[in-house]
């Protein structure tokens, strides 16, 4: 088998991708028509509803069970007094997204909102009521909270299994051929995925069967893992997500609450759902992890980079590790000579961090992006010419090309839309008409253009319609949109022609929705199903001596709308349906899978990239920062969709501004709570935080990242977008921001 990647050379590029199509979704879920999988509610259906712990170390002394299950409706109480049976200690960690989850196996805490029982009644408002009644009391300890909370230690991995360290060249070489040295150091809070919808499973046993109606960013994955814990086998669980509603990585990963009403649900024979509250979002389904993040940088006299050097240190939980990759950031962007990172995790008290939207580029790249902007400072440079003196041409660390990089191109449209070359220098120079100090920051973005594996299914129906199947997620992004249009194109059908399944566990396994690669590697997959079924289709009619196509087999066919024509005479065509009819048949399916061979990372640097620039205005008085202006350049492969694409941009963006001025949980440092665990207390940005966006791409051919030539663009404009903020806060105050959010009592 070859290796090689299928290119664009390869693809089928018809008249739908490119389009910018309205999602298909749109109308449904405007109208409430779409159903999400808490929406289902089976006959039979209980309600289930945990409580959760109301400190964050200790045990669980007393609770009322008696006083609960008197209270009528209540149908069943599960404590750790009879815990629930497993196949697989939950303790056992056998998956990179599997982590520890508490499951009532015993009496012990070990972080706020943890579940300690669940009640089960006929309605919801009997289970609440009924863990209301639970009144539990505890045996408490003091929490360890904190960056302080104990020595840091040196995690094996970061991530999804990354190095912790890297470096190269001769850090303190380096440091010592420096003109001069910046030192900084950034920290970023914890924060929760907040998605809109909460998560949620309904789960309906059948025998040993069970269907899981969840949220869920990757269908198949998660079948082995809830396998191995309900000692089924894989196949006999069904997962369903048509819909949903925000993931953000927190929806890849088996959970405690959703496990327990799965066990309950075999436990009591009947239907059982469970909704997380708001509330319960903030503790055992996951979180960005504190990060504090000390940087050196070596100056030359011309503002060249000599050394780079990026520490960070991550927060996780007391029994398991996600650690915040946030130094990797500084891997893959400036040409230093001598590079090094590294990271150092602290235990906390806390529900175990996971994946959140660029997890470590975001947090990384922001601390990066702010300290670049102290040393183009220290430099005498403009942020802009100092990114340019230090422009990667090849990647830093392994001096692989890039498979595409227009970065530059990114910076130079961005400035200029920005109107960047009238910049002062000088901080505090700029004022709008109210008064209010004016500045102007810059933060790079980029993500790793990942690519994961996928297989995907096209069925030709004897109408000439097509049914197209993979099992990936529609997170609310335009998957659903976007790769029904590669679907479309590799069919050589109008979009209209096809319908297109997807969300569930027993289709082809399309990976997980997450690391933005979801389009690139679902949508090769499906364009590859299409192209097979096309060429079964070709075979038939150039092998057939009625169909005007035979014969054609050496020189070549070509399908498009519904037609597979000759190449060495158009005119020459039939359509699917007459093919099929003749052939007598009523269906013809093509496979496709897509992968990404292991040795294309020994040639190429897959990344998207893009320049993020902000205005912002600070009241001198005050300290309030309100973001006036943005501009977003960005560059990411081909586009599929420009509105959806400018959609995720627009998204990031917006992200980048709760990252710089609104997102963080509150951690209680003596009781371990989340003190603002609501969307009341935990800040997002609403329509008034945001200013006019403008959303720039740059034209990026990428001959070697994918088939598609498609990179993503799920995560990247989160990671420059805060920085620039930030940056320009800077410019307008003169004051640095080190910690995230910025407060404005830091500024005046
Ligand atoms: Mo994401 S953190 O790849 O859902």
């Amino acid at each position: 088998m070859s290796d090689a990647i299928p290119t664009p050379e390869h693809a089928r590029f018809g008249s739908n991708s490119g389009e910018a199509l309205s999602r298909r979704d749109g109308h449904d879920k405007v109208t409430g028509a779409a159903t999400f999988a808490a929406d289902n509610t089976p006959a039979g259906t209980l309600h289930a509803v945990y409580a959760a712990a109301g400190i964050a170390r200790g045990r669980v002394l007393t609770l009322d069970v008696e006083a609960a299950r008197a209270h009528p409706g209540v149908v069943e109480v599960m404590t750790p007094a009879d815990p629930p049976k497993l196949a697989m200690d939950p303790e056992n960690k056998f998956h990179g997204f599997a982590f520890r989850f508490d499951c009532l196996q015993n009496d012990r805490v070990r972080f706020a909102g943890q579940p300690i029982a669940l009640v089960v009644g006929e309605t919801l408002e009997a289970a609440t009521e009924g863990a209301r009644l639970l009144a539990p009391t505890y045996e408490a300890e003091t929490p360890g909270m904190g960056f302080d909370a104990e020595a840091p230690y040196a995690p094996e991995a970061v991530g999804i299994g990354a190095a912790p360290a890297a470096s190269k060249g001769d850090m303190e070489a380096g440091i010592a051929a420096a003109a001069q040295v910046i030192e900084t150091r950034y920290e970023t809070p914890a924060q929760y995925h907040n998605a809109m919808e909460p998560h949620a499973v309904v789960a309906q046993w059948d025998g040993d069967r069970v269907t899981l109606d969840m949220p869920n960013q990757a269908p198949v994955m998660s079948r082995p893992m809830y396998a191995a814990f309900l000692g089924i086998p894989p196949e006999n669980i069904l997962i369903r997500t048509p819909y949903l509603g925000g993931g953000f990585g927190s929806k890849a990963i088996v959970n405690g609450p959703q496990m327990l009403a799965v066990l309950a649900a075999r436990k009591l024979g009947r239907p059982v759902k469970l909704v997380l509250k708001r509330e319960q979002m903030f503790g055992p389904v996951g979180h960005r992890g504190a990060t504090r993040q000390d940087l050196r940088l070596g100056l030359d006299a011309e503002g060249g980079l000599t050394a780079l050097e990026h520490k960070a240190l991550s927060v996780t939980s007391r029994f398991d590790e996600f650690i915040e990759p946030a130094a990797n950031a500084s891997l893959h962007l400036y040409p230093a000579p001598a590079i090094s990172v590294s990271h150092q995790a602290v235990r906390n008290d806390v529900g175990t961090p996971a994946p959140m939207r660029a997890p470590g580029e975001a947090p990384g790249l922001t601390a990066l992006e702010c300290a670049i902007d102290e040393a183009a400072a220290a430099a005498g440079l403009d942020p802009l010419a100092f990114r340019l003196r230090n422009y990667a041409e090849t990647h830093p660390m392994t001096g692989l090309p890039y498979s595409s990089k227009a970065l530059r191109e990114c910076l130079e449209l961005g400035a200029e839309r920005f109107g960047w070359a009238g910049r002062p220098m000088a901080p505090r120079t700029m004022r709008d008409a109210q008064g209010r100090l004016l500045g102007w920051g810059l933060g790079v973005a980029q993500f790793p253009a990942t690519f994961f594996a996928a297989a995907a299914r096209a069925t030709l129906r004897a109408d000439g319609t097509a049914l197209v199947e993979t099992s990936g997620v529609d997170m609310g992004q335009g998957a659903w949109t976007a790769l029904a249009q590669i679907a479309a194109d590799g069919l050589g059908l109008s979009i209209d022609r096809i319908e297109f399944r997807s969300g569930s566990s027993d289709l082809p396994d399309a990976g997980i929705a997450g690391g933005s690669g979801h389009t690139a590697t679902a949508g090769s997959a499906l364009h590859s199903a299409g192209v097979d079924a096309i060429a079964r289709l070709a075979e038939i009619a150039t092998e057939d001596p009625e169909s005007p196509l035979f014969g054609a087999g050496n020189s070549g066919t070509v399908a498009k709308d519904g037609r597979i024509h000759r190449r060495d005479d158009d005119s020459r065509s039939e359509s699917y349906a007459d093919i099929l009819a003749r052939a007598g048949h009523a269906t013809l399916v093509g496979e496709g899978s897509a992968s990404r061979p292991a040795s294309a990372g020994e040639q190429h640097a897959f990344f998207s990239h893009g320049a993020v620039f902000a205005e912002t205005a600070v009241d001198p008085d005050l300290g309030q920062v309100r973001v006036t202006r943005m501009v977003g350049a960005f560059a990411a492969g081909r586009v599929i969709n420009p509105k959806l694409v400018r959609s995720q941009l627009e998204g990031g963006m917006i992200w980048g501004v709760g990252f710089a001025l609104h997102e963080e949980a509150s951690h209680d440092p003596v009781t371990g709570r989340v003190r603002n665990g609501d969307l009341a207390g935990y800040h997002v940005p609403v329509h008034a935080d945001i200013p006019e966006l403008t959303v720039l791409t740059v034209d990026e051919v990428d001959p070697h990242v994918n088939l598609l030539g498609v990179k993503g663009v799920g995560e990247l404009s989160i990671t420059g977008a805060a920085a620039a903020v930030a940056n320009a806060v800077a410019h307008a105050t003169g004051v640095r921001p080190r910690r995230f959010p910025i407060r404005m009592e830091t500024l005046i």
